[in-house]
């Protein structure tokens, strides 16, 4: 992240920092996987940034390591949140500060990850009871507050087992709601939920993301939910980024026939946004001839 001194006045004012990002897993086979490789960009202060990539790129991988639940194997992270005069490098932080800077985020995990034996504003105050000392009372107005943000105050008291999967999501964004988090990160947020559904939820985002001013991370697969709500968008591929750029970049080449397309990073951009089951990201393009011998079997010299 640039020094505060080198920072221009009308400069973005970014609120986390990926620098050369690298994370592998050991196989079964006891081999080093790299799932991240160089990860490296930017993400501003107040706008909706969306991940995507294809399954098993290391999406997941990302945002647990911008969460700080995963050690990286090299690069840097640095956040700046509001309070602080200067960013924290994330990978360098001991528990004790992860775990106060992880109040600044907000979590929405896959499945919502309500505890099941609790009641819908039991879970919302999870959180304020584990990180703060507020009054009962406090914490009652302050779930009432959460619950009403994301329509859900009608359920408060029913046991997760009772909600729809669109009204555990929702009651999941309550709870990350709780502390007032400056950057909210969602994994898969329509994922499972009707096309209506998951449009309350892209429609949720975009208002929490405008009108308290937070961050959004966003990891989706769904291409209608992401071209309505990012402000930016990053593609990765095999752990590196392939695009970074604002949502008109990847319309202008969703929207382009891909015969139009030159660069291969594009056409391969275009057939993931299309889902298309033809494309460099599952034919034989761009590898080399002698690649494309071994792949398709034909072409060996007489
Ligand atoms: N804890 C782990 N140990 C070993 N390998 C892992 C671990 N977590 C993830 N991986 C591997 O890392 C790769 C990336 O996984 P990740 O979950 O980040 O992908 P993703 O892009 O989120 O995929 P999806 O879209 O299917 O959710 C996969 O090959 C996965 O098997
Ligand atoms: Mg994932």
């Amino acid at each position: 992240m640039p020094a505060q001194s080198d920072k221009q006045p009308d400069a973005p004012d970014i609120i986390l920092s990926l620098r050369e990002v690298t994370k592998a897993f050991t196989s079964p086979a006891g081999q080093q996987v790299r799932v991240l490789d160089g990860v490296t960009f930017d993400i501003c202060r107040g706008e909706c940034l969306v991940i995507m990539g294809g399954s098993g790129c290391g999406k997941s991988t990302l945002l647990n390591c911008l969460i700080g639940e995963l050690r990286t194997n090299s690069g840097q992270i640095f956040c700046k949140t509001r309070d602080a005069d200067e960013p924290l490098e994330i990978t360098q932080l001991d528990e004790q500060a992860l775990d106060r800077i992880r109040r600044k985020f907000g979590i929405l995990f896959q499945n919502g990850a309500l505890l099941n034996s609790l009641t819908v504003e039991q879970n919302v105050a999870l959180p304020l009871r584990e990180h703060t000392k507020l009054d009962d009372s406090i914490v009652d107005i302050v779930c009432t507050l959460k619950l009403e943000q994301v329509r859900m105050l009608s359920h408060r008291d029913k046991m997760p087992a009772q909600l729809s999967g669109g009204q555990k999501k929702r009651a999941g964004l309550a709870r990350a709601l709780a502390l007032d988090p400056e950057i909210l990160y969602y994994d898969e947020p329509s994922a499972g939920l009707d096309p209506v559904t998951s449009a309350t939820i892209d429609e949720l985002i975009i208002d929490l993301t405008r009108k308290l001013n937070v961050t959004s991370v966003v990891v989706t697969h769904e291409m209608d939910s992401a071209f309505r709500i990012a402000d930016r968008m990053v593609m990765l591929d095999k752990g590196r980024v392939l695009r970074i750029g604002p949502r008109s970049e990847f319309e202008r080449i969703r929207a382009t026939p891909a015969s139009q397309l030159t660069s291969r990073d594009d056409r391969l951009i275009n057939q993931f946004l299309n889902g298309l089951p033809t494309g460099p990201l599952t034919d034989t393009e761009g590898i080399s001839e002698f690649e494309q011998i071994i792949v398709t079997g034909q072409g060996w010299p007489e």
